[in-house]
């Protein structure tokens, strides 16, 4: 791989940055002089001015990715809007209690005031100016025009290793009884970006668990869900804080300062 350190060459701090891939930091490490990090509501990153970024999260259950993201300090964002099609779910719940608005989408039997794809489209991207789309356990499938109104601006996390254990039916605990009877010593979460087809997105980072002899779904799910707390906020910040480079054949990576 074609990844060498290199100095940017700027006033401040001198830092070591090393690629960073899911709970371990590995390989390729470069140097840069930085200006520190702050809270403000503009931040320098290496040679870049960066501004807060407006962030849409979709859910349709519990929502605990949403929360530990909502709750971390070092995103350089702001969650503008939460989408769901489940208006009672906890994510939903969490969202209104903390004063961010709701949409629902699809419109349903059930739910026949949600949003059609077009309104959907319209609220994100003139409504709200999101900038990030961010898929948190969100259910339905999104359509190809709202994929593509964000390139390289929409994330999802799968609680399995992509490339194996993804596709159309592999979702919540199809994923962990696929890992265990595979045999797979291991499995974990994967960070990706969208595309228009189910988990095949470019991956942005991943993180490792071991898989035990005697796990089941709900055992592997709860120390794969533990790893996606730390790593969706990773991924998140780092996006935010333009902390994501792509490679030419278009696979992205996250540098980290340590
Ligand atoms: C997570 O396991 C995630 O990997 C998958 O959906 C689940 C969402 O859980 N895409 P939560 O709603 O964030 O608790």
């Amino acid at each position: 791989m074609a990844l060498h350190g290199r100095f940017v060459h700027y006033h401040h701090q001198k830092r070591r940055e090393t690629l960073y891939m899911g709970s371990s930091a590995i390989g390729y490490t470069r140097y840069y002089i930085c200006h520190s990090i702050d809270q403000s509501s503009e931040t320098f990153t290496g040679e870049t001015r960066v501004s807060r970024k407006n962030l849409a999260v979709f859910v349709s259950g519990g929502g605990s990715n949403f929360r530990a993201i909502h709750q971390d300090s070092r995103i350089h964002g702001d969650i503008a809007v939460v989408v769901t099609n489940a208006p009672s779910c906890g994510g939903a719940v969490y969202a209104r209690d903390h004063d961010i608005p709701v949409l629902v989408y699809p419109a349903s039997d059930r739910h026949p005031d949600g949003l059609s794809p077009e309104a959907l489209a319209t609220a994100l991207t003139t409504q709200y100016s999101i900038d990030l789309v961010i898929l948190a356990g969100y259910m339905k499938l999104i359509p190809d025009s709202i994929v593509q109104s964000f390139p390289r601006a929409m994330v999802n996390i799968h609680p399995g290793l992509l490339p194996s254990f993804g596709g159309k039916g592999l979702y919540g605990s199809r994923v962990h009884s696929a890992v265990i009877s595979s045999g797979a010593r291991v499995s974990g979460p994967t960070v990706h970006f969208v595309d228009e087809e189910y988990d095949t997105g470019p991956i942005l980072a991943q993180s490792v668990v071991p898989v035990y002899p005697d796990d089941d779904p709900d055992t592997l799910a709860a120390r794969v869900l533990k790893q996606e707390h730390i790593l969706y906020p990773q991924c998140i910040a780092a996006i935010c804080n333009d902390r994501v480079s792509w490679r030419d054949d278009g696979i992205p990576y996250i540098w980290k300062a340590l």
